[in-house]
């Protein structure tokens, strides 16, 4: 099990010094909102590329955009070693998917909550990781919504069944007990805001996400 802090939770004032909080942690997730996908805005690539030198974490960027493929490259110049787009806000899914391969990073689909997980089917042997939400997109700290349990159950079904290897990722809600609830499911890595950053021992509230 891997663990991906969202620094949406942290103190983007000593962002630095959160980071170094987190160190324990294989991913950092990174969410980027637009205020037209989502009704929230939050960072971009120029902070993006402010933190790549202080950590050798994979940065793992949760694009919620309206336009995601407009926003690609600049994202992959600022650091990004894994870019994740929700199918919603995409025309062509195999087009972007090709995309981020030939420019090098790791491809990633997102769905939303109300968004069935059989949309995905059709890209599952292109694509690196599955981004499930637990919460609707758009905030920290949010209650995770049961529903994703049987979507990761379903992925990692047809994970065994396809051969392909990729991530199975969950995202929203995730504190102690629902973390052990997604692992039990099939998650890989477990993406966490507002309870890592929510308490002043990181290190202990990422193991308790990891296991
Ligand atoms: C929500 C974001 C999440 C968020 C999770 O739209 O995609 O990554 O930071 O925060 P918590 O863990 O607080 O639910
Ligand atoms: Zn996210």
């Amino acid at each position: 099990m891997r663990v991906a802090p969202s620094i949406l939770s942290a103190d983007f004032s000593r962002l630095k010094e959160e980071l170094d909080t987190v160190k324990s942690a294989e991913w950092l997730h990174i969410d980027i909102m637009d205020g037209h996908f989502v009704p929230n805005l939050t960072i971009g690539p120029a902070v993006v590329k402010a933190v790549r030198p202080h950590s050798d974490q994979v940065f793992d960027t949760h694009l919620m955009l309206a336009d995601p493929e407009a926003y690609f490259d600049a994202f992959i110049k600022a650091g990004s070693d894994q870019i994740t787009f929700h199918i919603e806000a995409v025309a062509d899914v195999v087009e972007a998917i090709d995309t981020l391969h030939e420019k090098g990073v790791k491809a990633g689909l997102s769905l939303k909550p109300k968004t069935p997980v059989a949309d995905l089917h059709p890209y599952l042997d292109k694509i690196d990781l599955v981004l499930v939400m637990s919460v609707e997109p758009g905030f920290g700290g949010q209650s995770f919504m049961e529903e994703a349990l049987p979507k990761i159950r379903e992925l990692k079904e047809w994970k065994a069944a396809s051969g392909h290897d990729f991530d199975i990722v969950v995202d929203g809600g995730i504190n102690k007990k629902t973390a052990a609830l997604c692992r039990e499911a099939g998650a890989d890595v477990l993406v966490a805001g507002s309870f890592i950053f929510g308490s002043e021992d990181r290190e202990k509230r990422i193991e308790e996400v990891r296991s």
